[in-house]
């Protein structure tokens, strides 16, 4: 390495001190839920206050290398500059300096400290709009600075806020791009250019403005200088590298995972990829636990993204062949070898950190195998018996993430990668109907979709695992209990399925179950934790409530349900099954209204 990222780190604060700046060091990366964003995923972020009028206790000009977690991007982590923690080099003027100095210093760093050629460093900067005029000051002392004329170029998207806010400072933005090799992708490739070619390396926001609810601006009572450098990506150029994977940020994760599994990173596409995703991730997930108001994986906000995190590097892990423990010999290279100096507290956490993320990689591991199968089997059937299908229904989807831990997420990027989409509004509508019953669960309410446990209720409740089990067959696989209600007279039962049955369909089912009911099938009762039942493909509605022991009520090969029961003990107690009404439930799931006489 030419430069290593800790001598990267001193550059920058070297150079800000020497003009001045104090470092204000770093703070948490999770947001403090004053600006509604749930990471830090600017370095301006924790100085909002100061930058929108209020003095800071350290003076106007500040620096920092302050982390930063960034999510929209995930799916493009994989090529050769995209993270979701990275960091930034930054530095600010509370209404101390403006255009003028920044321009002159930021110029400065790139070709003289940092050495970057003037030649093909470009910028780009603001062309204005119906509220804030173009900046044709800016250009100016660009010129002054040594930029060349034809290195700089005019876009209306040089505007930078801090998305999904209002209240907060914004501005006219100068960027600055480098490009990764000099094979133009066209004759009119330029740094405005979005083949790839061009990486945005650095940001001055001229931060004199206020975003108002309408959209609209109103003037700062400070003209202030924010500025957020990729630390990731200069430190890529600097060493002359086309890829941040390379930079010793990484260097030595790869290493190990290349020795682990036995392959190279670079020789093959897909390898390669895995190796990237399995370094961002785990790096990700390590700041995020152990960040000084460090979070667990949960499904819920933050938490549901580092769990996301993890599962996914584990699923890149598998493919690659690595084991979950050597996970978290990657993160302890990160504690303990790359960030050591700059976050002490990772390593003062190493024992928790590593153990939060072997229990989620454990976790995700008991059903990956199992939901990646039932993932296969979907698919398959749908290319069989329905080619011209290329959605996973919604419900579909809720069962992978309900009973195997499949975040939405992580389905829908296996889904692509076999051409079918996934129905995101139909899993919300699963995912809802769920936690309603769910409640209704909590409150002891539809205990099982029994309302009393007399005989022909229990008749109706081993019918329905029947019909369940038929539906399978006819509908397809993806059918499951969406809701279920019991009473002496009858059952009802609710089930996703796209079309009205046809009467051969409904034929079909009734004749299935009234066969079934003839072989006089017995019906089994087992208790076994919870992780077995899933293990052994026991079908379940709410298994994250389940008690971790549960009754798996098995009929033959026919059907095996997690259940509270009670049940029949043969099939031949039922008498006859007739499906009395087949209906709309609500968009996409159908109803049926059986009895038994
Ligand atoms: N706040 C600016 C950015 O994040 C510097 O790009």
């Amino acid at each position: 390495m030419k430069v290593t990222s800790k001598q990267l780190r001193k550059m920058w604060l070297d150079f800000y001190k020497e003009r001045g700046h104090v470092d204000i060091g770093a703070v948490s990366l999770i947001g403090d839920g004053t600006t509604g964003v749930m990471f830090n995923v600017a370095g301006m972020q924790p100085l909002m206050p100061y930058l929108l009028g209020q003095k800071h206790p350290k003076g106007t000009r500040l620096c920092n290398v302050q982390g930063c977690v960034r999510t929209v991007d995930i799916d493009s982590v994989g090529d050769e500059s995209h993270c979701t923690f990275f960091e930034m080099m930054g530095n600010w003027s509370l209404g101390d300096y403006f255009k003028k100095e920044k321009t002159a210093w930021s110029f400065e760093l790139l070709t003289k400290v940092f050495g970057f050629d003037k030649e093909k460093l470009c910028t780009t900067v603001f062309a204005g709009n119906k509220n804030v005029e173009k900046d044709d000051e800016i250009v100016g002392y660009l010129l002054d600075a040594g930029m060349k004329k034809e290195n700089i170029y005019f876009l209306k998207e040089n505007w930078w806020d801090l998305p999904g806010t209002v209240n907060t400072p914004c501005g006219p933005d100068n960027e600055w791009f480098y490009p990764r090799h000099d094979k133009p992708c066209s004759a009119t490739c330029d740094a405005t250019c979005e083949c790839g070619r061009w990486v945005e390396i650095g940001n001055d926001v001229y931060m004199q403005y206020k975003v108002k609810e309408d959209g609209s601006v109103e003037p700062l009572k400070n003209k202030n200088v924010d500025t957020g450098f990729g630390f990731e990506r200069n430190l890529m150029y600097l060493n002359g590298l086309n890829d941040v994977y390379q930079t010793d940020l990484f260097a030595e994760v790869i290493a190990f995972i290349e020795r682990q599994v036995g392959k190279e990173y670079g020789s093959n596409e897909e390898e390669t990829k895995a190796m990237r995703i399995i370094a961002d991730h785990i790096r990700t997930a390590v700041m995020l636990i152990g960040d000084v108001n460090g979070i667990l994986p949960s499904n819920v906000g933050a938490g549901y993204i580092l769990r996301r995190l993890i599962r996914r590097a584990l699923r890149y892990a598998k493919f690659l062949g690595l084991a979950k423990e050597q996970l978290t010999d990657v993160a302890k290279i990160y504690i303990n070898n790359v960030y050591n100096e700059a976050y002490p507290l990772l390593v003062e956490k190493q024992e928790y950190i590593c153990e939060e993320l072997l229990k989620e990689a454990t976790k995700f591991d008991r059903t990956l195998e199992q939901g990646t199968r039932e993932f296969n089997k979907l698919v398959g059937n749908l290319a069989k018996f329905a080619p011209d299908v290329k959605t996973i229904s919604g419900d579909k989807a809720f069962r992978l993430f309900d009973t195997f831990g499949f975040p939405l997420e992580l389905t829908e990027e296996m889904a692509n990668e076999q051409g079918f989409s996934v129905d995101k509004e139909g899993f919300k509508r699963a995912f809802e109907a769920h936690q309603e019953k769910s409640k209704g669960v909590a409150k002891g309410e539809f205990k099982s979709g029994l309302q009393d446990d007399g005989v022909m209720t229990t008749k109706y409740h081993t019918a329905t695992h029947l019909l369940n089990a038929a539906l399978k067959i006819v509908v397809g696989p993806q059918c499951h209990q969406m809701g279920s209600n019991i009473t002496a007279e009858r059952l009802r039962f609710d089930f996703p399925c796209d079309h009205k049955m046809t009467s051969e369909e409904l034929a079909r089912v009734e004749n299935l179950v009234n066969d079934w009911i003839k072989q006089g099938i017995a019906v089994n009762k087992e208790e076994m934790p919870k992780t077995k039942a899933v293990e052994i493909g026991a079908e379940a509605q709410f298994i994250e409530r389940y008690p971790d022991v549960v009754s798996v009520y098995t009929i033959g090969n026919v059907s095996k349900e997690i259940c509270t029961g009670p049940h029949v003990a043969n099939t031949n107690e039922l008498g006859h099954f007739k499906i009395a009404k087949e209906e709309a439930s609500s968009s996409g799931v159908r109803r049926i209204k059986a009895i038994l006489d």
